[in-house]
């Protein structure tokens, strides 16, 4: 019961939920694992995941971001195409379907009504639906025909953390053993590398202060800010504006890198606090040319990149871990870049205004 839930010694949920991070991806691990320590789901979405030609993520907020991951986890290491929708949407712009689909359900909650309404509605139709939630015997989950469990313990800050690097993890480990049942063979041990972003995650945390400064550097004035990335980066990006927008009321957005030059730009004045995602060799060199653009014309430009790909002067190097995992570590900063500046200006940052944990109404 969430009343039973303590702080202990953290002055808000959120951030020891921030702090949690870690030990979820231990415990999903160890979930996930079978008597010989090999990944395995249930042989029944296994077989569900194999046989569908095309799968629809469905989800709201911050579980549609890691939905955005999930797809790109999906695609590369089990080869099925995937479409990630927002489940407001889904009934107004319902796309047109494939011969057989597969729905996966992403809601930490389990409870949210825009969610629910496209589960009954596929249902209805005869699809079939994997929920990924945290909350065993919720909804969504005893409405679907399956169900995979996120491990991360409840989460109290309305603001969504732990359940969003659990939705990545728990993704990666349906794409990868739907991968291997299909034969195809990746270049990913998922327990190794899910172990190194573990301990990059214990880093990023034991480095608070370098996220407080950035926060109080960049944000006390500011009306705005963009996060801009690209590739996955782009889709971390979109989950760190939600983080600032929802706790500290600054208009947040993100940008895919190279879309700046068709419109966002103009946005940017003297002073525009601009922070990059540089964690993905393929775009490296076009996510950086992105940032000398913004600084050409007056942001204050702060570059989160990855060792092996850090260059002078970026603000803060994220410990390596293997390019699909990047966002389990790169949004950590951002969810604590958010924490603070909401701190800072004196925001309730567990209860931000107009917003709830869970919205059961569509
Ligand atoms: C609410 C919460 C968000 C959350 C979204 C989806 O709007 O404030 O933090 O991401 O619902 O919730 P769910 O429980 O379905 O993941």
């Amino acid at each position: 019961d969430a009343t039973d839930i303590e702080k202990g010694t953290y002055p808000h949920f959120m951030l020891k939920e921030i702090d949690e991070q870690p030990l979820v991806m231990r415990k999903i691990i160890q979930a996930y694992q079978n008597a010989d320590g090999d990944l395995e789901i249930d042989s029944d979405i296994k077989q569900a995941m194999s046989a569908a030609d095309r799968i629809y993520i469905v989800a709201c907020g911050t579980s549609y971001h890691a939905g955005l991951v999930g797809k790109q986890l999906i695609e590369k290491l089990a080869a099925i195409p995937v479409e990630v929708h927002l489940a407001s949407e889904f009934g107004y712009n319902m796309p047109l379907l494939s011969e057989k689909p597969l729905f996966i359900f992403i809601s930490q909650s389990g409870e949210t009504a825009d969610s629910r309404a496209v589960l009954v509605k596929v249902k209805e139709m005869g699809h079939r639906a994997l929920t990924i939630t945290n909350v065993p015997g919720s909804t969504l989950s005893r409405e679907s025909d399956y169900t995979m469990l996120l491990h991360a313990g409840p989460e109290i800050a309305v603001a969504s953390t732990k359940a969003y690097t659990a939705q990545i993890a728990v993704l990666a480990i349906l794409a990868s053993v739907t991968g291997a049942a299909k034969g195809i063979t990746a270049d990913l041990d998922l327990v190794k590398e899910l172990g190194i972003a573990a301990n990059a995650m214990e880093t990023l945390c034991d480095a608070k202060e370098e996220f407080e400064q950035i926060a109080a550097e960049y944000l006390p004035a500011a009306i705005n800010c963009f996060f801009i990335g690209r590739s996955i980066d782009h889709f971390v990006g979109l989950e760190g504006a939600l983080k600032l927008k929802e706790i500290s009321y600054i208009q947040a957005e993100g940008f895919a890198g190279g879309e700046l030059k068709h419109g966002t730009i103009a946005l940017i004045e003297e002073q525009t606090p601009v922070i990059a995602l540089a964690t993905q060799a393929g775009v490296n060199g076009s996510i950086r040319a992105n940032v000398k653009e913004v600084a050409a014309r007056g942001a204050s430009t702060c570059i989160i990149s990855m060792q092996g790909l850090e260059t002078e002067g970026d603000r803060f190097v994220l410990p390596a871990v293997h390019e699909l995992l990047t966002p389990l570590v790169s949004v950590i900063p951002l969810q604590l870049i958010a924490y603070y500046a909401a701190l800072h200006r004196g925001c309730d940052v567990d209860k931000p205004r107009n917003l709830a944990k869970s919205v059961t109404v569509e």
